[in-house]
């Protein structure tokens, strides 16, 4: 297994040579033409391949709202010029919120959402002229093991997994408690009630989150969870997806997918069922079969950031100092890059949006333009590098290139930010959010 290093490859002659000494087949593209081409989704141009990643701000009101960073944010990734624009994580209720400030959409606040998409367009339009229209997606959730919205709420879990941490749910030596079928109907309410609400919000396509540990990738992975309507057997594990994704409606059905764990079976989705640590895309490829005619759209991303971040994200510094994963960062890359382009090739006539590029700092254009040429991908998404260099898609517009003075150097602040309940963004190339960097260290 190859170490996992700090970034060092000024030019892309080094990162080349180092992917081919990790015997990695690294897409490549010395043009990046096609990332900046538009794609028509269901008759909706999107104006170039380049994503945002959902990425909470944890700076809403108490009651969801987006507040001020949100406008800030959300009109520098328009303005930026990025194609399709991946609205963070946004609670469909209470308590299902990560955090106090996370962002949570009803009927009383439904039209400061519609609000923040005017600005978007608007920032977008100003900048690029109205034919630039980014696609804009809500990312619906209910973080279930991982809820935290104050006070001295303790939150459930949906099934007993030995790899995740069940005391997340309780303090001390108390036993988690399970949500009943129950709990997962009323949550199952007001996630239809969010579907409706964010197409009344004026976004274009709305996100059935199921990744990174949250309740609905819970589900997927609840295999020995068989006193429920939910748990078990494919067709319950899906139960929720399929009732939530049938909301009759008219805005587009998208999905955000943790494709595989590196949890073993019968505790990670994704993976063989000899329990191995092998991945097998046998269940996704049959969940993509099953939703295909409802959901154009598909976000791949993987594990549970709590877990196993560095599969999802790969960086250079782990959180608060984390020791670092066995692995080259690289090799994560190459591992989402294989498994969204598996999807990709075996799914044509659906859109996949990649994950992790931002490790790559100004060689994404490069690496990215090499997976849509190989129809590996319809788009590809930049989490952290958006909060770093929002502007990056204007750039490559203007000159070309990246600058690599703006790019995001993945020392997970942003993290640890998020972790600690402030407003995040990125430190190291963001004013407004540079002090605070220094002052948490
Ligand atoms: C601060 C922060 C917040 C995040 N919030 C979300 C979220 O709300 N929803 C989600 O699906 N992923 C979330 N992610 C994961 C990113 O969308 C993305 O998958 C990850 O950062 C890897 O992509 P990157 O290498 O381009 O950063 C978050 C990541 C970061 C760094």
């Amino acid at each position: 297994m190859s170490e996992h290093e700090k970034f060092r490859y000024k030019s892309a002659f080094d990162l080349i040579a180092k992917a081919k000494e990790l015997g990695i087949d690294l897409p490549w593209s010395d043009s990046i033409e096609s990332l900046m081409q538009p794609v028509v989704i269901e008759g909706v141009r999107i104006p170039n391949r380049i994503t945002v990643q959902p990425m909470e701000g944890f700076d809403s009101d108490e009651n969801g709202a987006p507040g001020e960073l949100a406008f800030r944010r959300y009109g520098r990734y328009a303005a930026g010029g990025n194609g399709m624009i991946w609205y963070e994580a946004c609670s469909v209720s209470r308590d299902g919120r990560s955090n106090p400030h996370q962002m949570m959409i009803s009927s009383d606040n439904v039209d400061q959402f519609r609000m923040l998409n005017d600005h978007v367009r608007k920032h977008a339009a100003d900048t690029f002229g109205q034919d630039h229209r980014p696609f804009l997606v809500l990312q619906l959730t209910h973080s279930g093991r991982y809820s935290n919205p104050g006070g001295d709420f303790q939150s459930k879990i949906f099934s007993d997994n030995p790899y995740l941490d069940n005391r997340q749910a309780a303090s001390g030596d108390r036993q988690p408690e399970f949500y009943s079928d129950s709990d997962i109907d009323r949550i199952k309410t007001v996630y239809i009630e969010g579907v409706k609400l964010a197409e009344r919000a004026g976004f274009d396509a709305v996100d059935v989150k199921a990744c990174h540990g949250y309740l609905l990738h819970e589900m997927l992975f609840a295999y020995d969870r068989t006193d429920s309507r939910y748990g078990g057997s494919f067709e319950n594990r899906t139960r929720f997806m399929r009732e939530v994704l049938n909301t009759p409606s008219k805005i587009m059905k998208t999905v955000r997918l943790s494709a595989f764990d590196l949890i073993p079976y019968p505790y990670g989705f994704g993976m063989n069922p000899n329990g191995s640590a092998e991945v097998d895309p046998a269940e996704v490829k049959k969940l993509i079969t099953e939703f295909a005619p409802i959901v154009p759209l598909w976000n791949i991303s993987a594990g549970v950031p709590r877990h196993n971040a560095h599969i999802g994200r790969p960086f250079d510094r782990g959180t608060f100092n984390a020791p670092p994963p066995q692995e080259h960062q690289l090799t994560a890359i190459a591992r989402l890059i294989h498994a969204t382009g598996e999807l990709q090739l075996t799914f044509p006539n659906l859109h996949f949006v990649g994950s992790g590029y931002s490790w790559l700092r100004q060689h994404f254009p490069n690496v990215g333009a090499g997976v849509i040429n190989q129809n590996k991908a319809s788009f590809i998404g930049l989490g952290r590098s958006s909060f770093a260099y929002p502007d990056a898609p204007n750039d490559l517009m203007h000159t070309g290139r990246l600058n690599p003075k703006k790019v995001c150097i993945s020392c997970s602040k942003c993290i640890e930010f998020m972790r600690l309940g402030v407003p995040t963004g990125c430190w190291m190339r963001d004013e407004e959010y540079r002090t605070k960097g220094k002052v948490i260290g």
